[in-house]
């Protein structure tokens, strides 16, 4: 295992279950989540600079350009919260953004411990974000078919109100996929010659998921 924090990075496809399984993640190893897109979707609310930018590729589908992403990160990563060690979700997402982060972490005397590649097949991805409803509150993920909440609307874990997000449609799904296989699939081969990917299949349960999850990543600690 690398040395420094345990680093953990998801690559997967909209929908793929990123952060769901990275929640679980949080729950059970101690590690800090670190969502991009929850901290994109914050700043669009609060206005301030980086939402103002980041607003109009979002709801597009379309990733935001590196040079925001490259000064979120080195903001997010310097803090304090993530010194036990952090699960990215959704970062990197081009070849750009992973060299940099290697650069970041390389800096700050750490790496990265595993990239855990979900694999989904495109088909059942549309069905997986049209039925997602978020918790703007804590990053919690539910669905109204295969993870609904004990009480509707509401969430689980922190009680807020579920929300729908603006990008979650049919159409804007097919542009964030062409995305991914455009942009951020060929990360993989990059992080495959490190050795340090391991695939699981994302089509399971999502219980049978962070069943594997945990095989990759052993005992928290
Ligand atoms: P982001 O928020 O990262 O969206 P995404 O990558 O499109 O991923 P999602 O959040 O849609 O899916 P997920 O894989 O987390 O799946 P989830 O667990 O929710 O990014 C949004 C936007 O921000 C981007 O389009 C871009 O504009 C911008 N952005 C963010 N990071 C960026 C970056 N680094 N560079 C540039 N731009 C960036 O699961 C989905 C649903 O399926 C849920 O309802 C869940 O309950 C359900 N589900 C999960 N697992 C399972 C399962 N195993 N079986 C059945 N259902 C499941």
């Amino acid at each position: 295992m690398a040395a420094g924090p345990r680093n953990i990075v998801f690559v997967g496809a909209p929908g793929s279950g990123k952060g769901t399984q990275a929640v679980k993640i949080e729950e059970r190893f101690g590690l800090r989540q670190l969502s991009t897109g929850d901290i994109l979707r914050q700043a669009v609310k609060d206005q301030t600079p980086l939402g103002v930018e980041a607003k109009g590729y979002m709801n597009a589908g379309k990733l935001v350009p590196d040079a925001l992403m490259l000064g979120l990160i080195e903001d997010q990563l310097t803090k304090p919260a993530y010194a036990k060690g952090v699960v990215l979700d959704g970062f990197p997402r081009t070849m750009l953004q992973a060299e940099a982060l290697d650069a970041l972490l390389s800096k700050l005397g750490w790496s990265i411990s595993a990239v855990i590649v979900l694999d989904v097949p495109d088909e059942v991805l549309a069905e997986r974000i049209t039925g997602r409803r978020s918790c703007p509150q804590c990053g919690n993920v539910h669905h109204v078919k295969f993870s609904p909440p004990k009480v509707a609307g509401v969430c689980d874990r922190c009680g807020a109100a579920l929300v729908q997000r603006p990008d979650d449609t049919e159409e804007k799904v097919r542009v964030r996929q062409a995305a991914f296989h455009s942009q951020t699939q060929e990360i993989i081969p990059y992080y495959e010659k490190k050795g340090i990917v391991h695939h699981v299949d994302g089509l399971l349960a999502p219980d049978e998921v962070f069943a594997r999850v945990e095989n990759v990543l052993g005992r928290p600690g």
